[in-house]
């Protein structure tokens, strides 16, 4: 820019340039992306594991959290050895607590110690935290490099281990440091399930019976009949059963992400059912309850409000209730208060564009949205809140 400056009658006057034209361009970057996802077994197994092939000779630094090295350690480096993977091993704290900046940092120390380059890859082996950190430090690593995830929890299998999302928490904000990394592979082994605390096991139910709620009635009827049996076996009995639940789920779950996967489409989200409510219980508890179990509180909670609106069944409401129950997750907390719910629905209604695109179903399998907030009154709320408080002390006084 250069600017004119000339004298006239003592005054120094400054004369504007014309405008620059201004040239505008259109740049499309959208990036094609797809990934696998594959239900397999045997993944520690050299003789029948497809992660091998799937690294095609590449260089990949596996990362782990150590109570999942404490099981599988051994037959992971057992699987490098036998089929010579230029693969190394990095061991995370896992929890919570433990998702932070520092632990994408630290994977990408290690990344740059082994001589990772851009063909490289990360393979997340491990929960939701695990495989959320290692999304995060792929997305960065030489402004992106492949990663694969292979959970080993329940909730990993079904929902974590399978979508586009990573993240770490920062402070006391879930996932505020987050992206959209969808894996290059999500390699799902139900044997993993084997060492997983049984509360970890009823968590992931949560979630399974989330995607039954919304989209497949089949898997809820399969869920009623089995899920007993599979909670206490984790997954191992009846086998085929238990890989048929998870793959529906996973499918389902698929379904919908593909609908939105940046979460850019729409507002209406089924998937969103179990988790309007939630993040603020989760809070209020101080995150002392587990996701799995607010998810839980939060669906029954909806499905008495979708009969308290004449939108469902009494009997379609009663056997999901008792099917929660059955998995051992609890239908209401103390900390679920009226007013809280009342401020979760308003903070939807300003984060989804001024309606609050609440999921209800009207029966189990499938669901409708609403949109007026003035149709979830407080006076609806609290009845129904009431009457989950009920029905958890009767079955409270019932089992003691
Ligand atoms: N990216 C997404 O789309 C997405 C979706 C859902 C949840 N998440 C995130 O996932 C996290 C929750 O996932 P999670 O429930 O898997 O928690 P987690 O990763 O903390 O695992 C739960 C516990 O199980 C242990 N564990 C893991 N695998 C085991 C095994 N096979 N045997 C024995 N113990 C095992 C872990 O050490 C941990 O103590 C949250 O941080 C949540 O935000 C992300
Ligand atoms: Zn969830």
């Amino acid at each position: 820019m250069f600017e004119v400056h000339h004298q006239h009658r003592g005054v120094i006057r400054r004369q504007q340039p014309a405008p620059a034209p201004q040239y505008s361009i259109r740049m499309e970057c959208r990036k094609r992306q797809d990934y696998g996802v594959h239900l397999t077994a045997d993944i520690l197994s050299p003789q029948d594991s497809i992660l091998p092939a799937l690294l095609a000779n590449r260089k990949a630094l596996a990362v782990t959290t150590s109570t999942v090295y404490k099981y599988y350690g051994r037959q992971l480096e057992q699987l490098i050895r036998q089929c010579d993977l230029d693969m190394s091993v990095h061991v995370l704290e896992g929890g919570e607590s433990n998702k932070t900046i520092a632990s994408v940092e630290r994977i990408c120390n290690e990344a740059l110690a082994t001589k990772m380059d851009r063909r490289s890859v990360l393979v997340g082996i491990g929960g939701g935290v695990c495989t959320d950190v290692v999304a995060m430090a792929a997305s960065a690593i030489r402004r992106g490099i492949d990663h694969m995830r292979v959970p080993t929890t329940l909730i990993g299998l079904v929902d974590a281990g399978i979508g586009l999302k990573g993240g770490v928490n920062l402070g006391s904000k879930k996932n505020y440091f987050g992206c959209f990394n969808p894996p290059s592979q999500a390699l799902l082994d139900p044997a993993f399930l084997n060492t997983l605390p049984e509360a970890c096991v009823r968590y992931g139910m949560a979630e399974i019976l989330k995607m039954a709620l919304v989209t497949d009635r089949e898997l809820f009827r399969l869920c009623e009949a089995h899920q007993q049996a599979l909670i206490e076996s984790r997954f191992s009995d009846p086998w085929e059963i238990g890989r048929e639940i998870i793959w529906r789920s996973t499918r389902s779950m698929l379904d919908e992400l593909q609908k939105n996967p940046y979460e850019d489409q729409t507002y209406q989200r089924l998937v969103d059912m179990g988790h309007c409510f939630s993040p603020a219980l989760e809070a209020a508890t101080g995150y002392r309850m587990h996701h799995g179990e607010a998810v839980a509180i939060d669906m029954a909670l909806t499905v008495t409000l979708a009969e308290a609106l004449g939108m469902m069944d009494p009997s379609e409401r009663n056997r999901f209730v008792d099917v929660l129950l059955q998995a051992g997750l609890p239908i209401h907390a103390p900390e679920l208060t009226p007013a809280l719910c009342e401020a979760a629905l308003d903070e939807a209604e300003q984060h989804r564009g001024g309606a609050v695109h609440f999921p209800v179903p009207i029966e189990i399998g499938r669901c409708l949205f609403i949109e007026d907030r003035a149709k979830l009154p407080g006076r609806l709320i609290e009845t129904a809140l009431r009457r989950l408080a009920g029905e958890a002390r009767d079955m409270h006084t019932n089992t003691h």
